[in-house]
């Protein structure tokens, strides 16, 4: 019988994402092997240190070399040592476009023996999904200054949303919650009472596209209660769909709902092509190099590829692993509150999938 294997093309990046994502193979490797399927990884050299020795940020070769994998298992991408904007722009959201990875997925679930800042709200509360647009609005890079540095200088940066664009992911937010068969509730996460250009397409697709889903009840917030809802309460989401940079703020809130940066995991999802998958929580810089960072994130981003490959029992075989690591191990989700350095956070989590 030929074993089923996946290329993955691996990009440690910056910062934390190194010590992370040694993790997450780790407990990649041990499930491979428990669950009878192979990993052939690639490793690419990208971010700031081979930005400062060579120039280069990311050559069409590289993009063709990763176009040539099933998947990306991304760390993190962002050093302070080169200007905001040049890495992430370069890098990150370039693979994000190039691959047309259209759909950022970000779970927020809350494991049990999580502690979160908010009180009387549990494990049986925190549980959705947020679909973010991720190749439009804000991040297309559409704008420009102009007579800078002067007086009269001018900055503009246009959002820009697509029929195509909103439609596609809407239609995916649909099916997930169609597929996810909880509450069967999707939310559109808006502000259509100032972007009204933009949210009047939006609103419009959500309503048209809805039609073929009476299966499922529809919702629309504005970002700005949805940020206190998210808080006050986060029962009454099930699926939650939005654009590009409110996804992106929204999902930092969401991820303190869950136990903070160290424990969220997000796709990059191309439904019909080659999909990343990072931990959601940056390279941060301060941690770097003491092994106190929390490899929770990189290790559930890997457990959101398998399922993406297809391999649902490995991915139930992780999940499972780190709710048992995160309810009787760790101290805290915290970097350098866990009680355990990184690698052996890795390796209980190891130790547990057995
Ligand atoms: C994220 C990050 C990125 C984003 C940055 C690093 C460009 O914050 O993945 O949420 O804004 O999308
Ligand atoms: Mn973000």
């Amino acid at each position: 019988m030929m074993t089923r294997t996946y290329k993955i093309a691996v990009i440690p990046g910056d910062g934390t994402g190194p010590e992370v994502v040694a993790e997450g193979l780790k407990v990649l490797k041990a499930t491979a092997e428990k669950y009878g399927f192979a990993l052939e990884l690639r490793d690419f050299n990208l971010g700031a240190a081979h930005y400062l020795k060579t120039g280069e940020i990311l050559t069409e070769d590289t993009l063709d070399a990763i176009r040539a994998c099933d998947a990306m298992y991304l760390g993190a991408i962002g050093d302070p040592q080169v200007p905001p904007g040049i890495l992430e722009k370069g890098i990150l959201l370039r693979l994000r476009f190039e691959l047309d990875q259209y759909i950022n997925l970000r779970p927020i679930k809350l494991y049990p023996g999580v502690e979160i800042p908010i009180k009387n709200k549990g494990p049986e509360d925190i549980d959705f999904v947020v679909v973010r647009e991720n190749t439009e609005g804000l991040y297309a890079g559409s704008g420009g200054i102009i007579r800078k540095g002067t007086p009269h200088e001018i900055a503009i940066q246009e959002s820009i949303s697509t029929r195509m664009g909103v439609e596609r992911c809407i239609r995916y937010a649909f099916e997930l919650c169609r597929r996810r068969n909880r509450a069967k509730k999707l939310t559109l996460c808006g502000k259509s009472n100032v972007l009204t250009y933009t949210f009047d397409l939006w609103l419009r697709t959500f309503h048209e596209v809805g039609e073929s889903y009476p299966d499922i009840q529809t919702d629309y917030v504005h970002v700005d209660a949805c940020c206190m809802w998210m808080v006050k309460n986060p029962e009454w989401f099930d699926v939650i769909v939005t654009e590009n940079m409110f996804g992106d703020i929204i999902t930092d809130l969401g991820a303190v709902l869950q136990g903070g940066m160290g424990v969220a995991a997000g796709g990059n999802l191309n439904p019909e092509g080659i999909s990343m998958f990072e931990p959601i929580g940056g390279s941060a810089p301060k941690y770097t190099g003491r092994q106190v960072i929390n490899p929770i994130g990189a290790i559930l981003a890997g457990k959101l590829m398998l399922e993406n490959l297809g391999e649902s029992e490995g991915a139930r075989a992780i999940e499972q692993a780190v709710m048992k690591v995160l309810k009787e191990d760790l101290k805290g989700a915290a970097a350098g509150k866990m009680g355990y350095s990184t690698p052996e956070v890795g390796d209980l989590v190891l130790q547990a999938i057995g």
